[in-house]
């Protein structure tokens, strides 16, 4: 699947839970995959980390390959990494479908996210909670996902920013509806219903989620949860 049909096609069936993959058991990848994806997973979330622009280290290429081989779902690929446009092109091979790039990380951010494109990804663009909206303007037109975060990113378990909703409302009027806004951090059974009332069509969980004995009760529920909070717009 190819550039912003893998955004418009999960924004048919917004709002979605993203399992962060960060929480999950390592030692078991496979079947922890296997789990999330019978619970009713649509996508799962990658976190990238360079321990430089992050300060901690995650996974790397080789995880997202094997990940790659273990599922078909759309992966979504979060790069919390210095340079990034140094390894768009190798996340891109390993299997990412969505790729997202910090603007803190990126210098001039148009080149980076049209790279993506061009690879056929969606494109991605993330900020920090002390990052404000108006430094993404410039580059909102090449974009297929923003993802806010509401926690500073690094680590997962954190406690959700109550300032991030108005991020997500703010950028809900800014991208329009088309754009597929995601929220990643401290997102659980308390905060996402809030989120989804602010704009967000995704919500990576990580924690919330993994910490759970049935993941697809946890994912059925928080996704019912959160259709019933998503205002329509017309
Ligand atoms: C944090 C990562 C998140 C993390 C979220 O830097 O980007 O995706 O896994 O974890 P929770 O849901 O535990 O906050
Ligand atoms: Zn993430």
């Amino acid at each position: 699947m190819s550039d912003s049909r893998v955004a418009a096609n999960l924004l048919a069936v917004a709002p979605l839970i993203a399992p962060s993959l960060l929480a999950c058991d390592f030692a078991e990848l496979r079947e922890e995959i296997r789990r999330v994806e019978a619970g009713g997973a649509r996508i799962l979330h990658l976190d990238i980390m360079d321990g430089h622009f992050v300060p901690n280290l995650s996974i790397g290429i080789p995880v997202v390959e094997a990940v790659r081989r273990s599922t078909d779902l759309p992966l979504d690929v979060h790069l919390m990494i210095s340079e990034p446009g140094r390894y768009i092109r190798r996340f891109r091979e390993a299997g990412a479908d969505l790729l997202t790039i910090h603007v803190e990380a990126a210098g001039d951010p148009r080149p980076l996210l049209e790279e993506i494109r061009s690879l056929g990804a969606g494109a991605g663009i993330s900020l920090n909670p002390p990052t404000p909206v108006d430094s993404l303007e410039g580059c909102l037109d090449l974009c297929d996902l923003v993802l806010v975060m509401s926690v500073m990113p690094g680590f997962g378990g954190q406690e959700f920013d109550p300032a991030a909703p108005d991020k997500l409302r703010r950028l809900r009027e800014l991208v329009g509806p088309d754009v597929l806004l995601s929220v990643d951090g401290g997102v659980n059974r308390d905060t996402a219903g809030i989120c989804v009332e602010a704009g967000a069509d995704m919500l990576v969980t990580g924690s919330a989620l993994f910490s759970e004995n049935d993941y697809g009760r946890f994912i059925k529920e928080v996704t019912a949860l959160a259709k019933s909070r998503k205002v329509i717009r017309v």
